[in-house]
């Protein structure tokens, strides 16, 4: 890994061993990006990259002639001169000018990684990685802006992010301030997003780019399970195991977009950052604004090997705290069984077959607190319901302990139902606009986070809750978008920083508590995923990955969220039968086998399962405890894509290729059809493995393929609709 600056060019190369991101400062003295690929050589000047000639109908910047940056490739394109595409930013001058051309000043080049105040992002010591911050000025705006941009040594990203400085004695208005802008020379690529809505997020879908605008946005204050803020662009003959592929994933919760603009000339733009509509961050002399972060990963190796990157790197330098790394507890929930509707003494029913089962954590759900009986009350009131829970969640986090069991609870901080005494109090307090009435969701509204005295306010109820409890693990949820997005105390001008100051004010919540209870497992949840994204994962290292817990609507869930983000991250339970959201009956083993490629846990009352489930439960989290790190911390490939076929599997493998675990699932059967085979991935290929008491060479499961047959119980039980095994893989030192 290394940065050179080469001073008589002006040219900067970032390369680690896998990849090269080389920009230069062009002839009007903006930067220009002249590659971003697989790691080449350095060399002093690579000039002849950028196109110097006349055209007709294009226009060329004054004083250079010949150069018009709509012909060249731009680092962080601003607007209003001779570039005409999507611009990165966008800064208006007291005078109304929006024209900004930002010139090279200076860059500092050092080891190592900063934070972003109030954000998340990923870190580094100073051994893991190097940083390039480049100052650019605009003289005539009285502004500068710093491009960072770091590399790696061990993974093939480039993390990058701007930040804007006013130097005037009056105000000036950033009206768009995107994190990245990535030029590529050509437009031979395909756009993979991952799209959906509750019960059905981040299935991915694929379409070719060209000339125009492709995009995928949210404005709904929450990255959204409508849209992920992770996009992959790819060359059009590129699959899992081979070929070229970027990946950009936004290190941030709320409003985004991210687009690929295929410009008149060939020139491919791909931008990301927080979405320009509604987003006007006033700056007056001094201060300034910082984007979130955006990870751009390259691959020549397929998109599995884009998404381990992602994997390693976030599980390896996102995810923060105690539980880094860390095997996750196999938990019960009661939501699915009680909703709101329970006593302590059928929680403590609940846990005490938990514990029997061998379950290590108990999460009580929604409906402890308040009035809170259904969903239209109590939210806001972060006070135990003494009806429940007559000695309070001390008291039942007590008795769970007693038990040998881990405890935990679920809070949903950022809302307030108006049937609540913190509405009462405080009507002021929730996001609405002057003279209308705020929209419900869920009969609820959303609270200023943008206000300290509001995030204050909640920190400090649920600091006495947490305080005086044994509590290992939190669930944080978050049931609905944002509307009427006004703050009722900030001034007009102010308005537009809104949505980015509220998603600053729940980070900054998380943090406290972070801060205070260090060794908390948090885990995010947003009406399912409806907030899975890189930001909140620096926060809560695992999230609630969808409301349907119906396995075979999750094996499309999990696998699509799996290009983006670690396995370990993936909050994923076996729930009752036939499933509350689709009304699917699926065996208790195809249940266990889908989740066990997440966290793991049961979203049921064990209570309910006749003997012979039950001891199905008990040897599932036996196999899950065994298993659990392979599965959450090993390399995983995806092997068979269900949304092309009436099968999947994935595979994961241990670093050092020893063991392996195999999942296959046949979505719908194909009658009258041979089984086939399937290809593994990821083994070593000179090996011996055993796999169910017969032996295989590496090179002969990951060619020939495993005979699907093999697996076969009796006739063809494995071909009937919704059946699945899991199988473990382990290498043999000793020949046949
Ligand atoms: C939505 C979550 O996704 C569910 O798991 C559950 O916690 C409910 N909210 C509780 O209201």
């Amino acid at each position: 890994m290394n940065i050179i600056w080469n001073k008589t060019s002006g040219q900067f190369h970032l390369y680690n061993d896998r990849i090269s991101y080389i920009m230069g400062i062009a002839v009007n003295g903006e930067l220009t990006n002249l590659y971003f690929g697989k790691r080449i050589h350095d060399k002093e000047n690579m000039s002849y990259v950028i196109f110097r000639t006349a055209m007709p109908n294009v226009l060329v910047d004054p004083d250079t002639e010949s150069y018009s940056m709509e012909l060249n490739r731009q680092e962080y394109p601003s607007f209003g001169t001779t570039d005409f595409g999507m611009h990165a930013f966008e800064a208006e001058t007291p005078n109304g000018s929006a024209v900004s051309t930002f010139v090279y000043k200076s860059h500092m080049i050092c080891q190592g990684k900063k934070g972003i105040e109030g954000l998340p992002a990923t870190y580094a010591d100073k051994e893991e990685a190097m940083t390039l911050d480049i100052e650019l000025e605009d003289e005539e705006a009285r502004m500068s802006l710093v491009l960072s941009y770091t590399v790696f040594r061990d993974y093939p990203v480039i993390a990058r992010h701007a930040a804007f400085k006013y130097h005037g004695n009056e105000k000036v208005r950033l009206k768009r301030a995107l994190s990245c802008c990535l030029d590529l020379p050509d437009q031979e690529y395909e756009w993979i997003q991952f799209s959906g809505a509750w019960a059905r997020e981040r299935i991915p879908s694929v379409r070719k780019l060209g000339s125009g605008i492709v995009s995928v946005e949210s404005r709904r204050g929450v990255s959204s399970a409508n849209h992920n803020p992770f996009v992959i662009i790819k060359r059009p003959d590129t699959n899992e195991s081979q070929g070229e592929a970027i990946g950009f994933s936004f290190v941030y919760s709320g409003n985004f977009i991210a687009a690929a603009e295929g410009g008149s000339f060939g020139r491919l733009r791909v931008l990301m950052g927080i979405h320009p509509d509604r987003f006007c961050f006033k700056l007056s002399g001094g201060e300034s604004f910082e984007t979130p972060e955006v990870i751009m990963a390259y691959t020549d190796g397929g998109l599995n090997d884009l998404s381990r990157s992602y994997h390693r790197l976030y599980n390896n330098n996102l995810v923060r705290g105690r539980w880094k790394n860390e095997p996750r507890p196999i938990l019960n929930n009661n939501w699915e069984a009680t909703f709101m509707d329970f006593t302590e003494e059928r929680i403590l029913k609940i846990a005490s077959k938990a514990k029997e089962a061998g379950v290590e954590l108990f999460v009580l759900d929604d409906g402890w607190f308040g009035e809170r009986n259904d969903d239209f009350a109590g939210l806001g009131d972060w006070v135990e319901n003494t009806d429940k829970l007559p000695q309070g969640m001390a008291g039942l986090s007590r008795k769970i302990n007693a038990m040998g069991l881990k405890f935990g609870f679920w809070i949903e901080p950022e809302m307030v139902n108006p049937d609540s005494n913190l509405y009462r109090r405080h009507p002021d307090w929730v996001l609405s606009s002057p003279g209308r009435k705020p929209s419900l969701g869920r009969h609820q509204l959303v609270l200023d986070f943008s206000r300290k005295e509001v995030v204050d306010h909640i920190y400090n109820m649920l600091y006495k809750v947490i305080d005086g409890a044994m509590i290992s693990y939190i669930k944080w949820d978050m049931n609905r978008s944002l509307s009427e997005v006004y703050s009722q105390t900030a001034e007009s001008e102010e308005q537009g920083g809104v949505y980015h100051r509220y998603v600053l004010g729940m980070y900054s919540l998380y943090e406290r508590l972070i801060a205070a209870f260090p060794d908390i497992l948090f885990e995010s949840c947003s009406s399912g995923g409806n907030r899975f994204d890189a930001g909140m994962l620096y926060y809560a290292p695992q999230a609630w990955c969808s409301d349907n817990t119906d396995a075979i609507d999750r094996i499309r869930i999990q696998y699509g969220t799996s290009y983006g983000y670690p396995i370990v991250s993936v909050g994923s339970h076996v729930s009752a039968v036939p499933n509350q959201q689709t009304g699917r009956s699926v065996s208790i083993e195809t249940r266990a086998n889908v989740a066990y490629f997440g966290t793991f846990g049961y979203e049921l009352d064990l209570n309910e399962l006749n003997e012979e489930e039950f001891e199905k439960v008990r040897e599932q989290i036996r196999f899950m405890k065994k298993y659990r790190s392979l599965i959450q911390f090993g390399d995983f490939y995806r092997l068979r894509s269900p949304f092309e076929t009436d099968q999947a599997a994935w595979i994961v493998v241990s670093e050092d290729k020893n063991t392996a675990l195999l999942g296959f699932y046949c979505l719908r059967a194909n009658v009258n059809m041979l089984p086939g085979f399937l290809k593994l991935s990821g083994l070593d290929p000179d090996r011996l493995y055993m796999m169910e008491n017969e032996k295989y060479y590496g090179d002969e499961l990951m060619n020939m393929g495993v005979a699907i047959s093999r697996f076969y119980k009796k006739g063809f039980t494995i071909a009937e609709d919704h059946t699945s095994f899991v199988t473990v893989i382990e290498a043999i030192d000793q020949g046949i």
